[in-house]
């Protein structure tokens, strides 16, 4: 079977569509899910688009030990150098430089000719490799290219030095038959891209990106560009957890493997969701919730008879667990240790007693906590940045109902100080947020994110709350878990809001 790379930009181009920004700890947090997927290369952002960009591609590169780490760079000197300084201390650093070769983009993006285009890539490959071996070639919207045009292009690049060329289908437009096509005609007119690797990076604006990247695997792709829940500018790239799955359970089809452990897969996924405040969709192919349920009774009788009637892969393949432990009030500390070691969770004895107190104090609320629950109150723990010197949730009261305006009375506490206001809103939780605004009179902001999810079934269910303000093209974001939704909510909007006014105040 022939080896596939997973070149993995969950935090590249995944993170830099709307919604998914992450800040610094997230993104360690996600690269450390890929290094345990074990995926080939992580792309760990585009070094030269602000400082904090630059500073979280060099934080993973030096994390990270066993997956190479690249930076994305135009094709101009000064990303390329940026780009290098971000990676240099990896293990295995890369640059992935790019430039647009379809007609559209050089004449109205680039406002280049064909061959000022050729010469841009070799001298900017050539350029790349002066720092490193490690260099990746992508030829931005390829599909779209004039094949012999980006024939010329590939063996461009690889003669300065290219030792990967990725051919991406840029705005999701190609199909599978053509992406076949596509990688099949470059390998027979370019004699030199047999000896390197041939990626694709394919976009899912018409739904196709796993399947084209599973027919460039089959004219002979040996990379496969991906993201976990598949992120990305649109519609999304290729999902990481689809295309793996697709190439372990068709091994028979595609005679092609990725190395990744499959294990890893719904951690990863779960957390990444988690981060951008969403839940995976219910019918989301290998981890949505009803990935392996059978509802039917004619699929639930062939199941009990044999689960290979319904199902072709197993939920323990991609780590989900199926012996949901319940545990509750009468549940004592051994029991909560032992059960979060199974879940996979290795933690100080500090951060066991801390949360043994959150989960009895749930118990008083919840009668059974779930293995959801559990791991709710785990990753909300390591979530949550203690600020000393922001506002604190003291109290709140609302009155709210169908006939007349939401009000809240709310008392914020920051040091010893007191605080309090009462708003009406259009609703319990708008009314929360103007009695905080009124309080701590935060700089102007728009709600990128304001969403709430509920961790498990039952009305009983913990609210898991997520709040990202946007300002002055900064995200600030904050949590709140709790089975009171509006307690969560403000929380949650404290939580961002004192990010938001400790960002300002340092800026002055
Ligand atoms: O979609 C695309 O073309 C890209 C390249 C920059 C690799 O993301
Ligand atoms: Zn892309």
């Amino acid at each position: 079977m022939k080896r596939i790379k997973i070149f993995d930009t969950t935090l590249r181009d995944g993170e830099q569509s709307p919604g998914c920004s992450m800040n610094l700890k997230e993104k360690l947090q996600v690269a450390e899910c890929l290094e345990k997927l074990q995926v080939d290369v992580i792309e760990a952002g585009f070094a030269i688009a602000s400082p904090g960009d630059f500073e979280s591609v060099q934080a993973i590169a030096r994390q990270v030990k066993d997956c190479t780490v690249a930076s994305l760079a135009r094709s101009t000197e000064k990303d390329i150098d940026t780009a290098w300084e971000a990676v240099k201390d990896a293990a295995d650093p890369r640059i992935h430089l790019f430039i647009a070769t379809s007609p559209l983009h050089m004449e109205y993006k680039l406002k280049m000719t064909p061959e000022q285009v050729l010469e841009r890539t070799a001298a900017m490959t050539a350029h790349a490799k002066k720092y490193t071996s490690n260099v990746e070639f992508s030829a931005e919207d390829a599909t779209r290219s004039d094949p012999e045009f980006l024939a010329q292009v590939v063996r461009t690049a690889i003669r300065a030095g290219a030792t990967v060329v990725n051919l991406p289908d840029t705005v999701g437009y190609t199909t599978p038959a053509e992406m076949q096509a596509l990688i099949a005609y470059v390998l027979e007119h370019v004699e030199e891209a047999r000896d390197i690797e041939l990626s694709v990076h394919c976009h899912n604006d018409l739904g196709l990106a796993v399947a084209n990247s599973l027919a460039g695997v089959q004219g002979g792709a040996t990379q496969i560009e991906c993201t976990i829940n598949g992120l990305g500018e649109r519609a999304g790239n290729t999902s990481l957890e689809e295309v793996v799955m697709a190439l372990r359970t068709r091994a028979d089809v595609f005679d092609a493997a990725p190395r990744i452990d499959t294990t890893q897969i719904y951690r990863a996924s779960k957390t990444v969701y988690d981060i951008i405040g969403q839940p995976a969709p219910l019918n989301k192919p290998i981890v949505g919730k009803n990935a392996f349920l059978h509802e039917s009774g004619i699929h639930q009788h062939g199941v009990l008879a044999n689960k290979k009637t319904y199902e072709i892969l197993t939920p323990e393949s991609v780590g989900i667990r199926t012996n949901n432990l319940v545990l509750g009030k009468h549940s004592g500390h051994h029991a909560f240790e032992t059960r979060l070691k199974e879940l996979g969770y290795d933690l100080t004895p500090e951060e066991l007693s801390a949360l043994f107190v959150r989960f009895k104090a749930l118990c008083d609320k919840k009668k059974t906590i779930t293995d959801d629950d559990l791991e709710a109150l785990v990753r909300h723990s390591s979530r949550v940045e203690e600020d000393e010197s922001g506002y604190k949730l003291d109290w709140f009261a609302v009155h709210t109902t169908n006939f007349t305006t939401a009000t809240c009375t709310i008392s914020l506490q920051r040091g010893e100080e007191k605080f309090e206001a009462v708003c009406l809103g259009d609703g319990p939780i708008d009314a929360a947020f103007q009695a905080i605004d009124q309080i701590i009179k935060p700089v102007e902001h728009s709600f990128e994110i304001f969403s709430v999810n509920s961790i498990s079934e039952g009305k009983d269910t913990l609210g898991d709350v997520t709040v990202k303000l946007s300002a002055a093209g900064k995200s600030f974001s904050g949590r709140g878990l709790s089975t009171d939704i509006i307690k969560a909510s403000i929380v949650a909007y404290l939580q961002a809001a004192n990010k938001l006014m400790r960002h300002f105040s340092r800026e002055g």
